[in-house]
């Protein structure tokens, strides 16, 4: 058989957007209103190319039923998801994080005599908002010794997290670092810089997918989760879902960072949010509520 070449041109219909739409959202939460019905057409024209599919029903039921699927799935989802990242991201949370949750969790602990922090960056594309985290913690000077401080960076996508796991970065990924952070966590490269290992070493990376508490499995209770610049793109339905999610591995009194333009406020009331200047940060009960 000859294989349509990957950029050609084929039809979506409505009844194939629905069915696409809505398989997409279900498992992986991200949702594809009517106006993005073009989007979705030309991220995914490729992959029928390359599997010499002639239609995106075709390529539907591929997704549900071929032996292969869950790669694909995995493929697919890496054509539609956004992943914009960089260091320092959002400097006021990150700032409430630094002041107020890290000496928080630090004297909980202290009075538990329990020294471990287990914190989860979700949604982590190419890994600096994880490397952020233990940059952060690194220079607290608080967490060395006798503590037990592991940072997990989570993503469906894993071309992402191969990036991730090089830990090798460049000037977009740099222009919110000021010279100081620099010098103190990056090491100089002929094609950019690396985090030193004093930094990764606190770090890990998973694949897994948000809505599947599988995902979570053996690097839960957490802390804290930061789940920045994800949820933007999932329905409400798919929010709430990823919400309590949340809820459920978070410690009593753990955090949850959301991004600037995500809320709460109509998902849920399982968590306080406490505010601070340019930032709100999310709190789960110490007591489980009546
Ligand atoms: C815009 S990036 C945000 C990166 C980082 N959190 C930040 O704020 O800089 C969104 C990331 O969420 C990931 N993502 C989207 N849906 C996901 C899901 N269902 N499970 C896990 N990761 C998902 C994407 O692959 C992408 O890398």
């Amino acid at each position: 058989m000859k294989f349509p070449h990957p950029d050609y041109d084929v039809d979506l219909s409505e009844e194939e957007f629905r069915l696409l739409r809505d398989f997409v959202h279900e498992r992986f939460g991200l949702f594809f209103d009517g106006t993005q019905r073009s989007s979705l057409k030309s991220r995914l024209a490729p992959r029928l190319g390359l599997l010499g599919l002639l239609s995106f029903e075709d390529y539907y039921r591929y997704l549900r039923f071929a032996p292969d699927r869950a790669a694909e799935q995995q493929r697919m989802v890496s054509h539609l998801t956004n992943n914009e990242t960089y260091f320092f991201r959002e400097q006021p949370q990150l700032q409430v994080f630094a002041s107020h949750v890290l000496p928080t969790l630090k004297e909980r602990r202290a009075k538990a005599d329990k020294r471990t922090l287990r914190l989860l960056s979700v949604g982590c594309s190419t890994g600096e908002e994880a490397l952020t985290l233990a940059m952060i913690l690194f220079d607290s000077g608080q967490f060395f010794w006798g503590w037990d401080v592991r940072v997990t960076g989570l993503d469906v996508d894993e071309a992402a997290l191969e990036k991730a796991a090089r830990g090798a970065y460049h000037q977009n990924s740099l222009r919110a670092v000021n010279p100081q952070q620099l010098e103190r966590h990056f090491v100089s490269r002929t094609d950019g810089v690396r985090v030193k290992d004093s930094v990764r070493k606190l770090v890990s990376f998973r694949p897994g997918n948000l809505l599947d508490p599988g995902s979570y499995e053996g690097s839960t209770p957490v802390d804290v989760i930061f789940c920045r610049n994800v949820l933007i793109y999932f329905s409400d339905e798919a929010i709430q879902r990823a919400v309590m999610l949340f809820h459920d591995i978070l410690t009593p009194g753990g955090y949850l960072f959301l991004g600037h333009a995500e809320s709460l406020a109509r998902v849920t009331s399982a968590f306080t949010p406490i505010r601070f200047q340019g930032a709100i940060v999310y709190q789960k009960p110490e007591k489980p509520q009546a």
